[in-house]
């Protein structure tokens, strides 16, 4: 060991100690026992130990969390922030600007995602990351994705404070797109960190509903880039030995059940559906009942089967969504030959939730037969599997929450979040805490600064501790 990782494990046992004593927690001689286990040598050089050194700057967090929700195209409580988008590169810039101000080193890759490295003292190990992301579905809340890119931050800034020296750097990543509203394409900057080629392929192709590329969208936000860019931001191998992700629970759960932290174990299997019926459309007067092949109707009566379908399966956990529902030409006295649904469907268990897809599949082949309409599209975007979070990142997660005098509760993450493709590169863990009645993905979704500021000290003890490792 060098003296350089000796020193920092004994501050670190300084500031677990710290942490225990400054979270009211078990008596000072327990913690330090403890940290002394851990870091295997005396956590306290006759020196004295920084205690009360292990705050979070709440009001800075919150600050920041408004300040970015202020970079939104909807009217305030409501945030809505799309890929690539004006507000996406303000938001952008500020993110930067933060990572500049804590003296990290600033990388973007070609599609965007954004690194803020603080090296460690044996760089050459794979690096802790965290991260998460800041774009924001239309007319959704200020905290999704947010907490975890600005407390993360805030993590950092706390060890800094505290006299934390890393032995693996500790990056804070923010991902590119977790949201699919542009493309279509959840978890697009993660997923191709994770090395999907079809990935890579299809983004050379894909454009948004407004017929712009994606490499042209890109560009406008100031990432000019050749398609075999997009490769270059495959993660190399071993890149990350840790990835920890800390966000809200969107969920009900841990506030109803007034527990501070959640601990995921697990992220739920997403998939999601895009299908078209086409019909003949016509003169709302004039064309009678039987002579009608309504794709409009045609669509209303899948979306009816999606719910038959997931309710058929007989578990709470299957859920399925129609979140899009558009017609063609769009006038109250036309008939709709053109509908387009997006359908959303998950599960904890992939192949119930296959099952469902089978199901949807076969609904959408019946509506058409029996309406008349052409199905024309049935396209699978993604099926991906769950995510399992590693034994060892749980661990450590458990240890700091525990150091903390903070209660927990070990959880399924029924959203999916980065942490789904960072799992397929790197051990993976998630670190929840409450929100407001379980609101998310709405401009009501609100975090108080008690729950976040135990989020930021559970994943700065975590990152403290992997990094020593
Ligand atoms: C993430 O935004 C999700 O839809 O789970
Ligand atoms: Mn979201
Ligand atoms: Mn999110």
């Amino acid at each position: 060991m060098t003296s350089e990782t000796k020193a920092s494990r004994v501050l670190l046992a300084f500031l677990l100690v710290g942490a225990a004593a400054a979270a009211g927690g078990p008596d000072d001689a327990v913690a330090r026992r403890t940290m002394e286990e851990f870091a295997g040598f005396p956590a306290f050089d006759g020196g004295e130990g920084p205690s009360t050194a292990f705050r979070v700057d709440s009001e800075g967090l919150q600050r920041q969390i408004d300040e970015l929700a202020s970079f939104s195209d909807s009217p305030a409580p409501s945030v809505t922030r799309v890929l690539y988008s004006d507000k996406d590169v303000q938001a952008r810039r500020y993110i930067k600007g933060i990572m500049n101000q804590l003296g990290l080193a600033v990388r973007e890759d070609a599609v965007g995602n954004i690194f803020g490295r603080w090296e460690g003292s044996e760089a050459v190990l794979g690096a802790v990351g965290t991260g998460s992301h800041v774009d924001a579905i239309p007319f959704s809340g200020k905290y999704d994705g947010v907490v975890g890119v600005l407390g993360a931050l805030e993590a950092i800034s706390l060890l800094k404070r505290s006299g934390f020296q890393p032995k693996r750097s500790l990056d804070v990543i923010m991902f590119t797109s977790e949201e699919p509203t542009r493309f279509g394409i959840s978890c697009l900057g993660s997923r191709l960190m994770a090395g999907i080629e079809e990935l890579a392929q299809s983004l050379t192709k894909v454009v948004d509903n407004q017929n712009v590329s994606f490499l042209d969208a890109a560009e406008s936000a100031g990432y000019k880039m050749h398609p075999e860019d997009l490769q270059s931001v495959f993660l190399k191998k071993d890149s990350y030995s840790a990835f920890i992700e800390l966000h809200i629970e969107q969920g009900p759960i841990l506030e109803k059940e007034g527990i501070p932290i959640g601990i995921v174990t697990a992220i739920a299997a997403p998939a999601s559906i895009t299908v078209e019926f086409e019909g003949n459309g016509g003169h709302a007067g004039a064309v009678l009942m039987p002579a009608r092949n309504d794709a409009g109707l045609a669509a209303a009566e899948l979306a009816l089967a999606v719910e038959k379908h997931v309710l058929e399966s007989g578990s709470i956990d299957t859920v399925g969504t129609v979140g899009i529902l558009q017609l063609h030409p769009g006038a109250i006295n036309s008939i709709p030959s053109k509908s387009h649904l997006e359908i959303d469907v998950r599960d904890i268990d992939e192949k119930r939730r296959n099952d469902v897809i089978e199901k949807i599949r076969r609904s959408a082949t019946e509506i058409s037969k029996n309406r008349g309409v052409v199905l024309s599209e049935f396209k699978i975007i993604n099926q991906d599997p769950p995510a399992l979070s590693d034994k060892s990142v749980v661990e450590a997660m458990e240890f700091a929450a525990k150091q903390l005098n903070l209660e927990y509760k070990k959880m399924i993450s029924r959203a999916y979040h980065d942490s789904l493709f960072m799992a397929r590169v790197s051990p993976m863990g998630m670190i929840f805490i409450p929100c407001y009645k379980g609101y998310s993905h709405k401009p009501e979704e609100y975090a108080s600064p008690e729950d976040m500021a135990n989020g930021v000290k559970v994943l700065a003890l975590t990152m403290a501790k992997l990094s020593l490792e």
